[in-house]
């Protein structure tokens, strides 16, 4: 596996490729790496003939009061998972290299409606640093193809959109999200949970999915199944900061018509911001599969 860290040594690696007309994918991550980042990875092996990984705990999409300092850092684990997962070029930016000229000044780019709400309203600026660090990466790499996980969903929705607005010739991949046995969505952050909370956090994604049972079952009264799930969640020692159903494509408002719902939710548990979604077809005879994390590490 290549590890390169300046984009100018990166960008004569990729030349190389691209002259033989290799298909190059994308799988950007903050490192501290898990199964579901190494789903992606396999995915995009499928997908393309070279794969690319980046590891950049992006500064510009921490709020002040966030744990940017905290953000678990593991570069010597990640680069073996990495290596085994069969990456061909690791790229592991320092921060002046992303920002040369720092972050103050530096050029954003933003899709304005999609990063207001939801996660956006919870964390003010944090989808901003997340478009702006994905388009410079891209641009640093300009693959052909990118994975995202659906465990970040509305992140997966703000990408695609930038990339349809601005013309990139990119093409965004969503993947299914990777959960541990109990339910539970793996994140770098789980690491933040005690060994009580880790017992209970997987009531999240059950009340989420319980919520997502009741649409498929008829229910249409969004407010009483989004009161419920917030009610649930609080009488569990949760700190709830929303579970809402929203349309699966846009985030919009749902209506009774509609056949795509996202049901979404963000909680705090002791010292860890919790987030899981659950998409849905109400027309689908059959459930989406969960993707449990143990064939991965197994496999
Ligand atoms: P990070 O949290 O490291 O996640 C990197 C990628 O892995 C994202 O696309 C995320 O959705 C995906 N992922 C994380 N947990 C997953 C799971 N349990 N199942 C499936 N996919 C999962 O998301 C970021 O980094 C950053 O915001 C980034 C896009 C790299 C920009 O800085």
């Amino acid at each position: 596996m290549i590890v390169e860290h300046t984009t100018a040594e990166l960008r004569k690696r990729i030349k190389r490729w691209r002259e033989m007309n290799q298909r190059i994918a994308l799988v950007p991550t903050m490192g501290n790496l898990h199964a579901g980042h190494i789903a992606l990875v396999k995915q995009a092996h499928k997908l393309a003939d070279r794969v690319v990984v980046s590891i950049f705990v992006n500064p510009l999409q921490f709020g002040p009061k966030e744990d940017f300092g905290a953000y678990p850092r593991t570069p010597d684990a990640d680069r073996l998972q990495l290596a085994v997962a069969g990456t061909d070029l690791l790229f592991i930016p320092e921060v002046e290299e992303v920002y040369p000229d720092g972050m103050d000044a530096a050029t954003r780019v933003e899709v304005p409606a999609l990063s207001s709400i939801l996660d956006g309203a919870s964390r003010p600026g944090h989808f901003v640093g997340v478009s702006t660090v994905v388009v410079k990466l891209f641009n640093m790499v300009q693959p052909d193809l990118a994975i995202f996980g659906e465990k970040d969903y509305q992140q997966l929705l703000v990408i695609r959109r930038m990339t349809a607005d601005l013309c990139l010739p990119i093409e965004i991949v969503g993947h299914p999200t990777v959960r541990e046995l109990d339910g539970l969505a793996l994140s770098s952050r789980n690491q933040y949970l005690t060994k009580v909370e880790r017992a209970q956090a997987s009531l999240l994604q059950r009340v989420l999915r319980q919520t997502a049972y009741a649409l498929r079952d008829g229910s249409r009264d969004f407010n009483a199944l989004q009161k419920q799930a917030v009610g649930q969640l609080a009488a569990d020692g949760f700190k709830p900061d929303y579970v809402e159903i929203r349309q699966a494509e846009t985030l919009a408002a749902p209506t009774a018509d509609d056949a795509r719902f996202v049901v979404l939710g963000a909680a705090w548990l002791g010292k860890a911001r919790l987030i899981d979604n659950v998409p849905l077809d109400v027309r689908a005879p059959e459930e989406r599969t969960v993707v449990l994390s143990r064939p991965e590490t197994v496999g």
